[in-house]
């Protein structure tokens, strides 16, 4: 499910309204229906006006993202190639657009954000095939990859080239550093490459405490999207190759796609902006820790079946059907799925305990008129 849909949908308030009356707690002011609804760091902003004095050479070739690349070499401990784009879908097409040719083809789960919430942007813009696999709690498993490798060498399949996996996946789980790792071996001894959808990165990084060596670094990722749009910036997400030699013609498939800004300086600004003592970690930290809350504040009301703890920024809650518009229309958020009453709840850097408190309270008295 993706993240922001500006029209109505199906169990949108005006698709499906309740006769509720307004008797009900006040609803929250921050939503849980994305981290992308949430607004923008005010270091971001101040970084925005504060990159907007004088005039800046265009297309990245500015004081600001230059440092941004060294921000990320220093981060990564290696000497990665960053190139800011325009979005995350943009950076996923660039990504792995610049390591496949023509014949080549994408192994993702059933969930991916690039199979499920990117309108097919991979078969259009990079000319590939995407297969699936039935995801593991939003995970792909190593031992997914054999069938396709029975293909190999055949004139008459779609060659396995790229693995995409997401960290933190489309369904609030995390991969282990150990998981990353087996899913790179694998995919390198059969000649096949890992990328890597890390719009929740940061969210990631945190929960397992790990780091950017030694979570992508060392497990052998080869390309990936780091994204911050969800976790503070304005807009504007990074492909990051790390083995420079693949990254041969990642810039003018960036520049096809459309995705190259530019005055890349603002988005570069903002790279810098959440760098700085670590904000982009402090933000999702917040945004994580939200969600514990959340799930604790949820978890005792008599009809919600939450998933577990939550591991990063979502809640998954299965409720009373008859419930979930009544408190989409209170306060909106995203259905993940109806054959089930699951709904996702996620959290960010800008939810505050208030916010959970109300929402707790607003799904207490809606399920009691609902169980
Ligand atoms: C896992 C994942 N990947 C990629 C994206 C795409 O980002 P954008 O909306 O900037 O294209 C999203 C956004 O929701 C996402 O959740």
């Amino acid at each position: 499910m993706s993240d922001e849909k500006p029209e109505a949908k199906p169990g949108q308030p005006s698709d499906r309204r309740s006769d509720q009356s307004n008797d009900l707690p006040p609803a929250p002011v921050g939503s849980f229906a994305s981290d992308n609804a949430a607004g923008v760091s005010p270091e971001v902003l101040e970084a925005l006006v504060a990159a907007n004095h004088g005039p800046a050479l265009a297309y990245g070739d500015d004081d600001w993202t230059r440092r941004a690349e060294a921000a990320w070499q220093e981060r990564f401990d290696a000497p990665v190639v960053a190139l800011p784009c325009w979005g995350g879908t943009g950076a996923n097409v660039v990504g792995i657009a610049s390591v496949l040719r023509g014949w080549e083809g994408v192994i993702a789960t059933d969930t991916a954000h690039v199979v499920v919430d990117e309108c097919g942007a991979l078969s259009r813009f990079a000319g590939t095939q995407v297969s699936t696999v039935p995801h593991h709690d939003g995970r792909l498993d190593p031992d997914d990859l054999e069938p396709f490798l029975h293909w190999q060498g055949s004139e008459h399949h779609v060659q396995p080239r790229v693995v995409s996996i997401t960290q933190a996946t489309e369904m609030g789980t995390l991969y282990t550093v150990d998981q990353i790792g087996e899913i790179c071996d694998r995919a390198h001894s059969a000649g096949l490459l890992v990328h890597l959808d890390g719009a929740r990165i940061a969210n990631a990084l945190v929960a397992t405490g790990s780091d950017l060596p030694t979570m992508i670094r060392d497990t052998g990722v080869d390309v990936m999207t780091v994204g911050l749009t969800k976790d503070g910036a304005m807009y504007g997400e990074t492909v990051v190759h790390l083995r420079p030699e693949l990254a041969e013609h990642a810039r003018f498939v960036r520049k096809q796609a459309g995705q190259l800004p530019s005055k890349a300086r603002f988005v570069a600004a903002q790279v810098l902006a959440l760098l700085t003592d670590d904000l982009w970690l402090r933000n999702a930290r917040h945004a994580n820790e939200m969600a514990q809350l959340l799930a604790g504040a949820v978890g005792g009301i008599d009809g919600v079946t939450t998933q577990g703890e939550p591991e990063v920024n979502a809640v998954f809650a299965q409720l009373p059907a008859a419930a979930i518009v009544p408190l989409q229309e209170w306060s909106f958020f995203w259905e993940w799925d109806l054959t089930q009453s699951l709904v996702r709840w996620m959290t960010s850097f800008a939810t505050t305990p208030d916010d959970v408190e109300r929402f707790a309270a607003g799904v207490d008295a809606i399920l009691a008129r609902h169980r």
